[in-house]
């Protein structure tokens, strides 16, 4: 079979900025891209953004911007959060781009010269959140369950594509490829769905009531309805029809998604791709949802986790091996900063860090710092830990295809348990005070450094930092894209005579007793964030930061900075300092500021200002404030910040 392997996320809605959720996915198709590189395959990621439909209008409006703006900042948001989360995506769509519409009007045309789309009168019940009409099945209590709201009537003269033809096909695609949707449960929620008649599906909206999408190439009066618009953009990256990634990443396609779009992408999509004369695509691999002190994420809760609030302060590696060790895929998990912090310190810490700075400080005592040949005596607990070495690789190869995250995990840190019980046992603090035991000594350690070696090998995909940092403190430089399993994790690969480093802990322990409850709270203290920069040695070691010391970049990461504009200015009563703001910073926040002796309240507003936008909300003066205005101390009083050009609001400040 050629090796050969193209994943995708969903591209994501531009009427929200990043969280956990799109972080999770995102990962996740991070660790199989990376994973299949390290077997040797040729690999394709994409990602990207959906920015048309009525949701984005809505947005657009509410910021009091215009569509196209507003996707613009959006989709940047999603654009720089990717690298900071160390995703290695080839591409990032966003379907505003050319070289999708062409593809979607391409083969909206091929399918309706093939008769599959016909003109025709809908009345039905229309959810915005879903961006379809949905049947009265689907609703709970006259709601939608997902966005739980009331659908409202429609009635329109649209489009439909003939989604009803391919309902046996797709029920027998379905049935001869059993792994065609994955995890099971999904497979069977579709089956479910098809038991019933297959409705055709609306695929446009007149273009008086929606501008914002792609024309219908057959008649411009309309645009194409989201999800025909969105779906295709698994080919039209790839450059369909004819582009040499089409040729060589489809059909090997594998997309991801959460159980929120199960419907479209097993039931629309397949369709679509075989009245287009596309083969299907070779999995869809679906995953539950996390959620918030058991509860959905929700923006009016405060319970929304943004993923650069967590992972500069618990380290991006923790944060990553934390998703996918807790969340069995396909399952809903909860999220806490609790359990994160309590992974960081038993698995991350104590486990893995312990086994290597325990390696290379032995390493370090008994050779010189340098990689020692096996020794002359090999003892039956040398081969048992080789063997466990080799079945948890068997078991990672293994699981991680079918998805089984906790499972691979669950095998290497029985490998690192494994070995950190073969150094108690092995003791070679007694070995090392007799010479003539030194064979075995070097047995020892040299065993150890193998494990290590393979360990650092197998987190690659998941911890790309760490195992670039234990590989090359190894002896072995590489970067953790470039790692394969065959060449770089084989038994005896160390050569012989190689300095190896010690350097700082891999992962500090973090204090436990005072995690960051992101629940309530997204954003953590200040007090516990400054503990846990301590714990983490991120501080200078020496001074305190208060004393004028320096501070490492990461610290200042922590500020969350953005341009906002100036929308209302009003005194706070009774105070001769305080102004109540409020601010346009792609949402809108109130902050009240300490300016009033130096600003008129009606000269502020249309100003561009920089906010601290990371800050514990505070009351001042019986007002509430969710930020801090910048300010310079000027002889003569206050001068705000500002940009010396326009910058949207919402742009981060670094
Ligand atoms: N634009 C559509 C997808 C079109 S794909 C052709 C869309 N966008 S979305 O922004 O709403 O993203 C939905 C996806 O975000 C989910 O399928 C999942 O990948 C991720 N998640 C959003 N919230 C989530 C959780 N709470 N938990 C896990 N993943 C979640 O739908």
């Amino acid at each position: 079979m050629e090796k050969r392997f193209y994943v995708t996320t969903p591209i994501y809605y531009v009427n929200a900025e990043p969280h956990i959720g799109h972080a999770y996915t995102t990962i996740v198709a991070d660790v199989l891209n990376r994973f299949h590189r390290l077997m040797g395959y040729e690999t394709y990621f994409l990602t990207g953004t959906d920015e048309h439909g009525d949701k984005i209008v809505q947005a657009a409006e509410a910021a009091g911007t215009d569509p196209k703006s507003y996707a613009d900042r959006i989709s940047a948001l999603f654009r720089e959060t990717w690298p900071k989360l160390n995703i290695s995506h080839d591409d990032f769509i966003r379907t505003t781009e050319p070289r999708h519409v062409q593809v979607v009007q391409r083969i909206l045309q091929k399918v309706y010269d093939n008769g599959d789309i016909y003109f025709d009168t809908y009345r039905g019940r229309y959810c915005v959140g879903c961006e379809r009409f949905i049947t009265d099945r689907e609703l709970v209590d006259g709601k939608c369950p997902d966005h739980d709201t009331e659908p409202v009537e429609r009635e329109e003269a649209n489009y439909f594509f003939r989604m009803s033809a391919y309902q046996q096909w797709l029920i027998d695609h379905i049935e001869e490829n059993p792994d065609f949707i994955r995890p099971e449960r999904y497979k069977n929620e579709v089956l479910a769905f098809l038991r019933d008649p297959l409705e055709d599906l609306c695929i446009s909206r007149p273009r008086e009531r929606l501008s914002w999408g792609i024309p219908l190439p057959f008649d411009d009066r309309f645009v194409t309805y989201v999800w025909f618009d969105a779906l295709i953009n698994y080919v039209s990256a790839l450059g369909y029809p004819d582009g040499a990634l089409y040729e060589k990443f489809w059909p090997v396609a594998q997309h991801l998604i959460a159980k929120d779009i199960l419907k479209p992408h097993g039931i629309y999509w397949p369709t679509m791709l075989k009245a287009a004369g596309i083969p299907p695509y070779r999995h869809l691999n679906v995953h539950g949802y996390w959620k918030i002190n058991e509860g959905k994420m929700s923006k009016s809760r405060g319970t929304v986790v943004r993923p650069l609030d967590l992972a500069p302060l618990y380290g991006l590696d923790a944060f990553r091996y934390f998703l996918l060790r807790e969340m069995v895929f396909g399952l809903d998990a909860n999220f806490s900063e609790d359990a994160l912090v309590q992974r960081l310190n038993a698995d991350l810490a104590n486990d893995l860090g312990n086994l290597f700075s325990r390696t290379l400080a032995m390493t370090g005592r008994y050779f010189g710092g340098q990689v020692p040949p096996f020794g002359d005596t090999e003892e039956p607990e040398d081969a048992a830990l080789q063997s466990e070495l080799e079945r948890t690789v068997g078991i990672y190869r293994e699981e991680i295809p079918q998805l089984a995250f906790h499972k691979a995990l669950m095998a290497v840190w029985d490998v690192i348990n494994a070995a950190n019980k073969y150094i108690d046992r092995a003791a070679p603090w007694d070995l090392a005070k007799d010479p003539a035991r030194r064979g075995r000594l070097q047995s020892v350690i040299r065993t150890l450094l193998e494990v290590n070696k393979t360990v650092a090998v197998l987190i690659a995909p998941f911890m790309p930092e760490t195992a670039e940092k234990m590989l090359g403190r190894l002896g072995i430089k590489r970067t953790a894209l470039d790692v394969r399993l065959d060449r770089d994790a084989a038994w005896g690969g160390l050569t012989e005579g190689t300095p190896v480093e010690k350097g700082e802990a891999l992962f500090p322990r973090v204090d436990a007793k005072k995690p960051q409850a992101s629940g309530e709270r997204p954003v953590p203290p200040k007090a516990a964030a400054a503990k846990v920069a301590k714990a983490q040695e991120l501080s200078a070691p020496a001074e305190s930061p208060e004393q004028g010391a320096l501070i490492g970049i990461e610290e200042f990461q922590r500020l969350d900075l953005r341009v906002a504009v100036v929308k209302t200015a009003e005194r706070v009563p009774k105070s001769k300092k305080l102004v109540k703001l409020l601010v346009d910073m792609g949402e809108t926040r109130q902050v009240v500021a300490g300016i009033g002796e130096h600003y008129a309240p009606e000269d502020l507003v249309g100003k561009t200002v920089v906010v601290v936008a990371n800050l514990k909300p505070a009351r001042l003066m019986g007002v509430e404030s969710h930020g801090m205005i910048l300010a310079a101390h000027h002889a003569e009083g206050l001068r705000l910040i500002t940009t010396d050009a326009p910058a949207a609001p919402g742009s981060t400040v670094s």
